[in-house]
């Protein structure tokens, strides 16, 4: 499974990207609205500097709603890097622009889905990535990782190329629920990242480790 990081700050980016670990960066409206970039130019600007900090696929989103707006809009993003991936709504425009992208080889991730029926169609309609949002499934009272069950099954019967791409993480455990359900990439919070390395044993044990290192220094 691929590691994402789901956000626009870049101190953050760095940090996850000096682990190492780190495939790609999943950016929304709402996480750039957070670090306060506004305006076409330092929008543009910012997209360019992630792909510059990071190796890997970087997930763009397009603000169009109708068809004309998201072509005209993902065109310019992916003339910012080769690794822009354009971000488009489950919506109705949405699938028939993916399916142009996808016939003018131009990869994207639809994103907003919150139903196998939203993510086939998605996937029909030649999808790079589909991102089912677990947290706010479970937030309405329905389970989040159902639906990547759900999604890894379909997928794999129908030998669908479209990667399935967790979001909406809240916690560590919602990682490695995504492995266990064969999600393909996951994208994260750095806390969440960061919240995988912890175990209460693991300090106890490099404290005794540590401790009895001084005894032969
Ligand atoms: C997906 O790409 C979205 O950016 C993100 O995962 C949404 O997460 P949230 O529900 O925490 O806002």
């Amino acid at each position: 499974m691929k590691f994402f990081i789901d956000t626009a700050n870049l101190a953050q980016i760095k940090e996850a990207s000096e682990l190492g670990i780190l495939d790609g960066v999943t950016t929304n409206p709402s996480l750039m609205a957070k670090e306060g970039i506004k305006g076409e130019e330092a929008i543009m600007q910012h997209y360019k500097t992630i792909c510059e900090m990071v190796d890997g696929d970087i997930s763009a989103e397009v603000i169009s709603t109708d068809f004309e707006g998201m072509i005209a809009e993902g065109k310019k993003l992916v003339a910012i890097h080769k690794n822009i991936v354009v971000k488009v709504p489950m919506i109705k425009d949405g699938i028939k622009a993916i399916k142009w992208f996808t016939e003018n080889g131009i990869r994207t991730n639809c994103t907003l889905i919150f139903s196998a029926g939203q993510a086939i169609l998605a996937a029909k309609a030649g999808a790079s990535y589909v991102s089912p949002f677990i947290g706010r499934i479970d937030d309405s009272g329905w389970d989040g990782m159902d639906l990547i069950h759900q999604l890894s099954q379909i997928f794999s019967v129908q030998g669908y190329k479209t990667e399935i791409l967790a979001a909406s993480i809240r916690n560590p455990n919602h990682i490695i629920k995504c492995a266990e359900a064969g999600a393909d990439v996951c994208t994260c919070p750095l806390d969440s990242i960061l919240g995988l390395l912890k175990h209460p044993l693991t300090d106890i044990g490099l404290a005794k480790f540590l401790e009895d290192a001084k005894k032969f220094a």
